[in-house]
């Protein structure tokens, strides 16, 4: 397979793209090339480049993909360290999902490895690497996949933000990723905040136009209370999947959580701001500069997207389990347990080989992973067979929010004791301190798939785990 389209070979479809820093997007759905590697960025007002570690020439390419069509992507790891993507939310198949030692091998420096699936389900995913992710994904190695499909009526404009905060001095060097201070409350926050790597950018949209806005918390710590001032912006989709449109107000969008909007822009000169309200004093991510004639004059009416069909779980005969999130100054032993089998039919038997790292802090339902000096990979939480409707209720006994992600499904949010939030369809829920949380999907997609907070700190010293379908 000849690799045609490369990321960061100026193939800016648009000459919109340039100079009002949107992200560069990738042409075509196939053969694209994601060459990981280290790449100076200038962040801010720093003094000197950052060594970002980038999938092309600029951060967060944007792929698109179609519901249900071919999509393909080559990574070419020319990072010192092995690496994988994980295609955060998409239902892929188990030997596609970008798990080192558990879906499949590492990929070494200089190889490579190519990702292929048909993305079933439309909305606004992203994908990152899986292991050493606090390094990682802290040095900026993410990307963001839109799957078309889900648009009753065409917007006007599509503006992707991608939220990432970066822990960096002024002389622009990275400051360590993991800290125990940081790792044993809630994660060790970027002290330079970003938006599509700028400071407070400023996106020209059109005027009176209706716009889509996607949302992408590609964080490893921070969770937002994220709001649109200046105008009345919907909620038209969490974690990608459609939701009946309701006006924002304030939602906490947690490390890997997405949410896109719809909303009217101003007049030409108008702005909006993209604003985090989580701190006392409110702070300005982005502004969209309104430009040109206006487009459109009858009153706005945010246009719902397409509803798509999960498969909806039969509650009523449901498995029932409850998962504690808990500190852990201890790490679990395991008895000795059949090697994991890989979907390509190899098999991992040594906990060696993961990426595990020596601090325990955290577990899920009294386990914890990873973990050293253990030789065997943990027993799964969870073991489900094809088809059968799973409940799970999150329980939160920790004073800290965990954003709790499954991999391979999307599940529905039922309930929760504590956040207000419409039922809908994520793959990343937020559990806030003392809350219980209900999510329920059809465990369909067979495979051993990971469960874990995506704070990454909390992720990488215990609050991980994995299940099986068979
Ligand atoms: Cu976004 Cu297991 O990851
Ligand atoms: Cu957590």
């Amino acid at each position: 397979m000849v690799a045609t389209s490369l990321i960061g070979c100026n193939q800016s479809s648009t000459s919109e793209t340039a100079g009002t820093d949107r992200l560069r997007e990738a042409v075509g759905a196939r053969d694209i090339l994601l060459d990981a590697a280290e790449r100076p960025l200038m962040l801010g007002a720093n003094e000197a480049p950052t060594p970002a570690w980038v999938y092309g020439e600029s951060p967060f390419p944007v792929l698109r993909a179609r519901a249900g069509q071919a999509f393909s992507a080559q990574l070419i790891n020319n990072l010192q360290e092995h690496t994988s993507i994980h295609w955060h939310g998409v239902r892929v198949p188990n030997a596609m999902d970008g798990v080192p030692y558990v879906t499949q091998m590492p990929v070494l420096p200089r190889e490579q490895f190519t990702y292929s699936f048909a993305p079933p389900d439309p909305g606004t995913f992203f994908f990152h690497p899986h292991c050493n992710t606090v390094a990682q994904l802290g040095r900026g190695l993410a990307g963001v996949l839109i799957v078309e499909g889900d648009e009753t009526e065409p917007f006007d404009d599509d503006v992707v933000l991608v939220l990432k905060d970066w822990r960096v001095a002024k002389d622009g060097s990275f400051l360590p990723f993991l800290t125990v201070e940081g790792a044993a409350r809630s994660g060790s926050f970027g002290t330079l905040r970003t938006v599509n790597g700028k400071v407070a950018p400023r996106i020209v949209v059109p005027a009176g136009a209706n716009i889509r806005v996607r949302l992408v918390n590609a964080d490893s710590t921070r969770i937002g209370e994220l709001g649109m001032n200046g105008t009345t912006a919907s909620v038209i989709a969490i974690d990608g999947n459609a939701i009946a449109p309701f006006a924002l107000e304030g939602w906490r969008l947690g490390p890997a959580m997405r949410l896109d909007l719809a909303l009217r822009t101003p007049d030409d000169g108008g702005e909006i701001a993209l604003m985090d309200y989580f701190a006392a004093q409110p702070v300005t991510l982005a502004t969209l500069v309104a430009q040109g004639d206006r487009r459109r004059n009858e009153s706005f009416m945010p246009a719902a997207l397409q509803a798509h069909a999960f498969p909806e779980p039969d509650l009523a005969n449901a498995r029932n389990h409850q998962l504690r999130l808990s500190a852990s100054a201890v790490a679990s032993t395991y008895p000795d347990l059949p090697p994991l089998v890989l979907p390509d039919g190899r098999t991992i038997d040594m906990m060696d080989a993961f990426c595990a790292t020596p601090r325990t802090l955290w577990a899920v339902d009294g386990k914890t992973w990873p973990q050293a000096g253990h030789e065997r990979m943990p027993p799964p939480l969870l073991s489900f067979s094809r088809g059968e409707t799973v409940r799970i209720e999150f329980l939160n006994t920790t004073p800290h929010m965990h954003p709790m992600h499954l991999h391979g499904h999307t599940f529905k949010v039922l309930s929760s004791s504590r956040l207000a939030r419409p039922v809908h369809w994520a793959d990343t829920v937020l559990v806030t301190p003392n809350e219980r949380v209900q999510i329920a999907f059809v465990a369909d997609n067979p495979g051993n798939w990971m469960l874990h907070c995506h704070i990454i700190e909390h992720q990488d010293t215990g609050m991980m785990g994995w299940f099986h379908v068979a």
